[in-house]
């Protein structure tokens, strides 16, 4: 997971609930993503964590932000340029090569089951990473009408059975990750977006670039997403159909500043509970 100020709510619930639904909590190790650049408000943050969950064995990872600024392109949702949204993109160089799985988490969510179900999906013989898939939604509209009557461009889905996945929630394996080299083909796509622009979101776009059609399913249940309701508006959103291991408030909205303001959705009402920092955020944590 990554970590910052904006998100440590969200981080601190996450947290919670993914120790609470863990049938053997000592086996897990988190790993934190934090900005290089930003020391001071880091150790806050280290010892926020390590003074709630005395016992849980964590370690923090400095992100160069610059190194990747420069990629960025604006998005729809400023929140998404954030250089730490592309901080997952990074995993395999950051972490060491002794990590070799990793279970990728946004900070937005909670876990209602046991994560090692999910560390453990079958990945197959060579799939890079495993999500939940979406075919129902429209995989056409998460690229610009220039890419796709550009040949040499939309030709990147010929014989693939392209899916929107979402980039939240995801299982790596971190090994054929830096085999591949990921990384750069990730970063060969944002470079071309700073050229002309292929798509309208944040780090998403690229991962369905590299990935979408190759990867290992997992049940819908691990990612019960747009929570946050969708990118213009902040609509409340109801849960899709099926059971649920994983709830995530991807989108606009995020629980913690609609329960702040008294206008939650019906469903923030699941988030609260892992609400540990509630009374704590704004003095405590001002970078
Ligand atoms: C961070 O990245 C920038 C741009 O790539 C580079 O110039 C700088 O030396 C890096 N900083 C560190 C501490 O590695
Ligand atoms: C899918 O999205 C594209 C671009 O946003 C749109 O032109 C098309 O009509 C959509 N297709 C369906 C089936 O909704």
């Amino acid at each position: 997971m990554t970590l910052d100020t904006t998100y440590i709510r969200g981080t601190m619930a996450a947290i919670l609930s993914v120790l609470q639904h863990s049938s053997c909590p000592q086996n897990i190790a988190f790993h934190f993503i934090a900005s290089a650049s930003a020391t001071a408000t880091t150790s806050i943050l280290r010892a926020t964590i390590s003074s709630s969950f005395p016992y849980m064995n964590f370690q923090v990872f400095p992100f160069n932000d610059s190194s990747v600024s420069r990629l960025i392109s604006t998005s729809i949702r400023s929140a998404l340029d954030c250089p730490l949204n592309y901080a997952r993109s990074y995993l395999g160089n950051l972490l060491p090569s002794c990590v070799h799985r990793v279970v990728y988490l946004d900070s937005d969510l909670v876990l209602v089951d046991d994560i090692a179900k999910l560390a453990h999906t079958q990945l197959g013989d060579n799939s890079v990473l495993a999500a939940p898939e979406y075919c129902n939604a429209n995989f056409t509209s998460y690229f610009t009408p220039p890419f796709w009557s550009n040949p040499s461009l939309s030709l990147t889905f010929a014989n693939r059975k392209a899916c929107y996945f979402n980039t939240g929630v995801m299982v790596i394996d971190l090994d054929r990750w830096r085999e591949g080299d990921y990384t750069t083909k990730i970063e060969e796509w944002m470079e071309l977006q700073k050229r002309m622009r292929i798509y309208e979101l944040g780090s998403l776009p690229p991962f369905l670039l590299v990935f979408a059609g190759n990867i290992a399913p997992v049940d819908h249940r691990w990612n019960q997403h747009g929570l946050g309701g969708d990118n213009y508006r902040g609509l409340c959103r109801d849960l899709h159909r099926g059971p649920v291991s994983l709830l995530h408030w991807s989108g606009k909205g995020k629980p913690w500043d609609r329960l702040d303001t008294d206008r939650p959705c019906p469903l923030d009402a699941l988030w609260a509970p892992y609400d540990l920092l509630q009374w704590q955020t704004p003095f405590a944590l001002d970078s």
